[in-house]
C-alpha cells in the first residue's frame, strides 16, 4: 500500500474517532459503539427489552437520546431516537404538537403491504375521515348491543369450552401472527434491502406475501357477504349497523381493497390488545390471592343482589351489561394490569419539523420519538415507591366505591389526545365479562412448568402463553359466607346509628 493512501485512511480513522468521541459524549443513554451505535446493547438485551428500556429512562430522568446507526449525518438525522416516558412529553407528542408528529414515512412503507391505508397506518385527512366514521360506531348504545350479541355469545359458546384446553388457545385468530412479525422484521433492515428482498422474494418476504393472499381471501368474502346482504336488506328492516356496513354506505364508494385493509385494521387493533392483556391479568391475580378474593367477592356480591341466592341462577347467563357495569374494583385490576403489562409496549413517532420537548430536549426533523408505553407505567417518580407492586387499590377512590382514571399521558396504554384507542370502552367491556366469566366458573392455577417471558413484537404476548390448570370453581359456602359478612356490616352499621342516636 502506498504510504499516502495509509495516511488517508489513517486520518479518516482519526477523523471518524474524533466525530465519535464527541457524539457518543453529546447523547445520554445505552453505551453506543462506532459504527453500529446502540444496536449491540439491543442485541444483548433482547430478551428483556422493555425492562432494559424502562431501567435506562429510570436512569436518566425519563428521557435519552441515541443513535442506531453511528455515521456522520445520519447519527443525528434519521439515526437518532429519542425515548421518553417523561408524561410532559407524552402529552406534547400526543396533543400538544400532534401535526408534528405522525406515524411518519418509515412506519408506513413498513406496514403498507399489510394494513394499506387503514387507521393505524395513515395520518392526515385518510386518518381523519376513518377516524371519524368509525366513532359513530363506538357509542354506548353499540356496546350494550354488542353486549348482548356476541360479547355473552361468545363466553357461552367458546370460552368455557376454550378455557379447558387452555387460556391463550382462547384468541384461536383466524389470522395468524405471521403477517405481523414479517413486516417487524423489515424494521431491522434498511428500506431499500427489504424491499430488494421483496422483489427477490427471500426470507420471511415469501411467507409476507402468502399470508396476503389468504388474508385477501378472507376479508373478500367477508365483503362480498356484506354486500349481498345489504343489497337484500328490505328498507324496513333492521339496518346492519356495523363498522363495516357504516364505511360501505358512504356516498363516495370505496374500492374493495381499500374495504378490506379498514376491516383488517379492526380486526387487529382489537384482538390481541385484549387477549394479551387477559393473559397478563389471570397471571396476576393467581400470584396475588388477595386481590382474586376481592374481585371474587365483588362479583359475588353484584350476583346476589341481582340474581338472589339460588347460584345455578349466577351461572345461568353470562353477565348483563349493568352487572358487569358494576365491576369497579375488576376494572381496578384490569387498569393495574395495562399499567404493569401494556398490550403495546411502545410507540413511535416521525419528528416533522426541529422541536424542543417540554423537558428541554431538542429533536431534530427526521429523526424520531420512541414514547415507552412500559417504561411509563413503571416509573417511581409516577407510581411512587411500591411502582412495581400489583395493587388496584391504586385506582379506587379512598372509600374504594368509585373507579378514579388516572391522568392518560402517565397511564399512556390506550395511548392519548386525538389518536386514543377508539376501542378502550369496548375493551373493558369485553376484558371485564370474559374475566368475571372465567373466574366465577373456574379456579386457575399456574402450571408448575411454566416459565413467565416476553415476546418481543410489537404486542406484549406472553412467549409461552399462558399455561394453566383449571378447576370447578365451588360456589357453595360462598352464599353463606357473604351472607355472613353482610350481616354483620348491617348490625355494625345498626350498633353506629343506635350510638349516634
Ligand atoms: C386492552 C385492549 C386494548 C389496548 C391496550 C389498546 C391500545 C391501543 C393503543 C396503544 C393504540 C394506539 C396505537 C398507535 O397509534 O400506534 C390504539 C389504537 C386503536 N385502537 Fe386500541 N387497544 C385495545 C383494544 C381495542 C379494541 C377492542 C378496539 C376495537 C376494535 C380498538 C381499536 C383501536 C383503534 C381503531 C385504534 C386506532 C385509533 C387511531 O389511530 O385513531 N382497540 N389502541
Amino acid at each position: 500500500m502506498e504510504i499516502s493512501t495509509a495516511l488517508l485512511i489513517l486520518t479518516a480513522i482519526t477523523a471518524y474517532l474524533l466525530w465519535f468521541t464527541f457524539i457518543s459524549r453529546s447523547i445520554k443513554g445505552p453505551r453506543v459503539w462506532p459504527l453500529f451505535g446502540s444496536l449491540p446493547g439491543l442485541i444483548e438485551n433482547c430478551d428483556r427489552l422493555h425492562d432494559w428500556i424502562s431501567d435506562n429512562l429510570s436512569a436518566c430522568g425519563g428521557t435519552y437520546q441515541t443513535c442506531i446507526c453511528a455515521i456522520p449525518f445520519l447519527a443525528k438525522k434519521q439515526g437518532l431516537v429519542t425515548v421518553t416516558c417523561d408524561p410532559r412529553n407524552v402529552e406534547h407528542l400526543l396533543k400538544t404538537r400532534f401535526d408534528n408528529y405522525p406515524k411518519g414515512p418509515t412506519w408506513q412503507a413498513v406496514f403498507h403491504d399489510l394494513l394499506g391505508d387503514g387507521i393505524f397506518n395513515s395520518d392526515g385527512d385518510t386518518w381523519l375521515f376513518q377516524r371519524k366514521t368509525a366513532a359513530l360506531e363506538f357509542t354506548t348504545r353499540t356496546l350494550r348491543q354488542a353486549m348482548a350479541r356476541w360479547v355473552n355469545r361468545a363466553i357461552k359458546d367458546r370460552t368455557h369450552k376454550l378455557v379447558r384446553l387452555g387460556y391463550q388457545k382462547m384468541a384461536s385468530p383466524r389470522l395468524s401472527t405471521k403477517p405481523l412479525k414479517a413486516s417487524l422484521q423489515r424494521f431491522i433492515l434498511p428500506e431499500v434491502m427489504w424491499k430488494f428482498k421483496k422483489w427477490l422474494r427471500l426470507g420471511m418476504e415469501v411467507s409476507l406475501s402468502r399470508s396476503l393472499v389468504h388474508i385477501e381471501k378472507y376479508l373478500s368474502s367477508v365483503i362480498d357477504k356484506r354486500k349481498l346482504e345489504l343489497l337484500s336488506q328490505p328498507k324496513d328492516g333492521n339496518p346492519h349497523d356495523d363498522l363495516l356496513s357504516r364505511f360501505m354506505k358512504k356516498k363516495q364508494s370505496y374500492s374493495d381493497s381499500f374495504l378490506q385493509h379498514v376491516a383488517l385494521n379492526f380486526i387487529l387493533a382489537g384482538r390481541d390488545t385484549s387477549s394479551v392483556a387477559l393473559s397478563w391479568f389471570f397471571w396476576l391475580t393467581i400470584q396475588n390471592p388477595r386481590v382474586e378474593e376481592k374481585i371474587l367477592r365483588e362479583i359475588y356480591t353484584v350476583l346476589i343482589e341481582t340474581r338472589g341466592d339460588d347460584v345455578a341462577k349466577w351461572v345461568d347467563e353470562p353477565l348483563s351489561f349493568e352487572e358487569v357495569d358494576r365491576l369497579i374494583y375488576l376494572k381496578a385490576a384490569l387498569s393495574e394490569t395495562l399499567r404493569l403489562y401494556p398490550s403495546v409496549p411502545e410507540d413511535s413517532k416521525h419528528v416533522v419539523a426541529d422541536d424542543v420537548l417540554p423537558d428541554g430536549t431538542f429533536v431534530p426533523a427526521g429523526s424520531s420519538v420512541t414514547y415507552s408505553i412500559y417504561a411509563a407505567g413503571r416509573m417511581r417518580s409516577t407510581w411512587g415507591e411500591d411502582c412495581l407492586e400489583f395493587r388496584p387499590e391504586r385506582w379506587l377512590s379512598q372509600d374504594g366505591k368509585k373507579f378514579i382514571m388516572h391522568d392518560s399521558y402517565k397511564f399512556v396504554a390506550f395511548n392519548a389526545g386525538p389518536r386514543i384507542c377508539l376501542g378502550k370502552d369496548l375493551a373493558y367491556l369485553q376484558m371485564k365479562s370474559v374475566a368475571a366469566a372465567v373466574l366465577l366458573h373456574h379456579r386457575l392455577v399456574v402450571a408448575p412448568e411454566l416459565k413467565v417471558e416476553q415476546k418481543m413484537s410489537l404486542t406484549l404476548f406472553m412467549k409461552h402463553g399462558l399455561k394453566v390448570n383449571v378447576y370447578h370453581r365451588d360456589l357453595k359456602g360462598i352464599i353463606a359466607s357473604i351472607k355472613k359478612k353482610r350481616e354483620e356490616e348491617i348490625n355494625g352499621n345498626e350498633f353506629l346509628d343506635v350510638n349516634k342516636e
